[in-house]
């Protein structure tokens, strides 16, 4: 079955520790954090003490997405914060396998992201390191985007590298998932989904959360 991760971006800021407790009583398997530092993306959003505080309260793995430059610089930050996955960006790091064995030697599982316009192929000779590799469906800075379409046959290429290099990568999915664009996802391949506008702009989220995670091909 396809895991959800739900991303807290689409969630009331004002009430951030109750959508911490819909995704702890829902079937989510990870809860996706997006961070900006308004550089690499034209937005700002959650840093360090957010994250630190949704930990207290968090009954789910948490999946940081570093959508800032040069992430390499915040991988003990990250760590201390209690992530599980730290996303970096490969369009932001210089030296992306210096970057991917500091966060596993940190004790955190290492994903690598890429925008929706870098090939899967830039991959080929990190794809055996890493244990996520996040595919952005959306160009990232904001919620609530339209599906990029061409993003189903990048996840085809990916699992066709992961499966050739015998890579244990699991494969992500962020930006415009819904009960649409889902299937079609998890036919070619997808392992997790993160879905913010659509679970928690629902009358009723963790419904939203569960009918996601039964989505067939
Ligand atoms: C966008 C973020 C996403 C965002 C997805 O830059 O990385 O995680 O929250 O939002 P939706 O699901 O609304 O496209
Ligand atoms: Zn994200």
């Amino acid at each position: 079955m396809i895991k959800v991760a739900p991303s807290l971006l689409a969630a009331d800021f004002a009430r951030l520790g109750e959508a911490v407790e819909i995704v702890n009583r829902s079937e989510a398997s990870l809860i996706h954090i997006d961070v900006m530092d308004g550089v690499f993306v034209p937005n700002i959003t959650i840093g360090f003490p957010v994250i630190s505080a949704i930990k207290t309260i968090a009954r789910k793995p948490l999946d940081v997405h570093m959508m800032v430059t040069d992430p390499g610089r915040f991988v003990s930050q990250v760590r201390d914060c209690g992530a599980e996955i730290m996303n970096v960006h490969l369009e932001a790091c210089t030296h992306l396998d210096r970057v991917v064995h500091t966060i596993k030697a940190a004790g955190m599982q290492a994903g690598v992201t890429l925008n929706p316009a870098t090939p899967v192929m830039m991959l080929q000779d990190i794809i055996s390191e890493v244990d996520m590799v996040l595919l952005m469906s959306v160009n990232p800075g904001f919620g609530g985007q339209k599906f990029i379409a061409n993003t189903v046959a990048k996840v085809s290429s990916l699992k066709q590298l992961i499966i050739s290099t015998g890579s244990r990568a699991v494969i992500e999915i962020d930006g415009g998932v819904d009960l649409n664009t889902a299937p079609a996802l998890v036919g070619a391949g997808a392992d997790v989904l993160v879905a913010g506008s659509y679970v928690f702009r629902s009358p009723d989220p963790i419904d939203a959360i569960d009918r996601l995670r039964h989505i067939k091909p």
